[in-house]
């Protein structure tokens, strides 16, 4: 019993080791492991960050851990916030899987990918979408899952799932923008032929409008991965080829507006990542998954994500700042980096 006791006592001395409140960070590490304002590795894959009440809050994949993805890693989605984009603090599981009814749509064995959150004015609710597979379907028809919740920091609750781009077999990787008339769109390649098209949704942010979709003129098919964002009257379209987990070369893509027409700009990024010598040709070793544009400077961030199928809860992020030459984004790799 005695030693048992103090295996215990010798488990939690490990773990608050382990688990201590870090230093906090004063520089982005891209790449690296990134730890918690609890110590502990942020797990939040193929995310996004709104600006919410004064916090950035990051949404992301929740992988279990012990699982690869064929064994079935999502969890759900894991949010943490911060006020400086870099000390994050964990607000846990805001929606999860269901792991008791066999029924749902979320049930446990699902895929649940690429979360992404949106305030709805209207209904004054923060609203949370991602791409959803059925249990036991692999990657067949690609749903968008809606859940919605009263605060950024959640609860979530699942609310039902739809399929955009009016197209039986659904959509892929998306990126959804408000327009200055409050309007929703959606951006995605459809299955099954990888055109990359546009879907405007109500006005409750809930359901795609079928008769509003457009397949955007001059985006490459099998566009996945796609982040965009705006700068001095552009719209710009970062994105990846179609290889999985594995990376490929980045694209980007440029319009006056988000219907385009959009105009192919080639791969943004340039230099090599040291941790695993991959340069643009495999875009760091990353596939994109948002840009931040910080609400008080002109700085625009790619989030990305370096993958680990076998292990996803140790994928890692690369997160750069974009750079403009001549009003052309540009990537550079950058071993550290500060918000000046
Ligand atoms: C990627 C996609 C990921 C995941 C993966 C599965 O292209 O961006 O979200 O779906 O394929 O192979």
């Amino acid at each position: 019993m005695k030693s048992i006791l103090l295996s215990f006592a010798a488990l939690g001395l490990l773990c608050s080791a382990v688990f201590a409140n870090p230093k906090p960070m004063t520089e982005f590490k891209p790449g690296a492991i990134w730890l918690d304002t609890q110590g502990k590795p942020i797990n939040a894959h193929g995310g996004g960050v709104i600006f919410a009440d004064g916090y950035f809050y990051w949404y992301g994949e929740h992988k279990i851990w012990g699982k690869s993805e064929a064994q079935k890693a999502d969890g759900g989605i894991h949010a943490y916030r911060s006020k400086d984009l870099m000390n994050w603090e964990d607000l846990g599981v805001v929606l999860s899987v269901d792991y008791d009814n066999p029924d749902s749509d979320i049930t446990y064995g699902c895929i649940l990918e690429r979360p992404k959150v949106v305030y709805c004015a209207k209904t004054k609710k923060y609203m949370a979408y991602f791409k959803l597979y059925e249990k036991g379907k692999g990657y067949d028809t690609a749903y968008l899952g809606v859940a919605q919740a009263d605060s950024p920091a959640g609860p979530f609750k699942y609310s039902h799932r739809v399929l955009c781009a009016a197209a039986e077999k659904g959509s892929g990787d998306f990126f959804l923008f408000i327009d200055e008339n409050s309007d929703l769109w959606h951006l995605a390649v459809r299955k099954p032929d990888k055109a990359f098209c546009i879907t405007k949704f109500d006005d409750e942010y809930k359901y795609p409008i079928d008769a509003s979709v457009k397949v955007l003129e001059g985006v490459p098919l099998k566009t996945e991965a796609p982040a965009g964002f705006f700068k001095d009257g552009k719209f710009f379209l970062l994105g990846s080829g179609s290889s999985g987990w594995a990376p490929n070369s980045a694209r980007l893509l440029r319009a006056d507006s988000v219907s385009g027409p959009f105009e192919f700009l080639g791969n943004p990024t340039s230099g090599e990542n040291p941790i695993n010598k991959l340069g643009p040709e495999k875009t760091f070793g990353g596939q994109s998954s948002f840009v931040i544009k910080h609400p008080t400077k002109d700085l625009y961030i790619a989030m990305f994500d370096m993958w680990v199928p076998e292990h996803p809860v140790e994928g890692k992020y690369i997160w750069l700042p974009i750079t403009f030459e001549n009003g052309v984004p540009k990537i550079v790799w950058q071993n550290s980096w500060k918000i000046e």
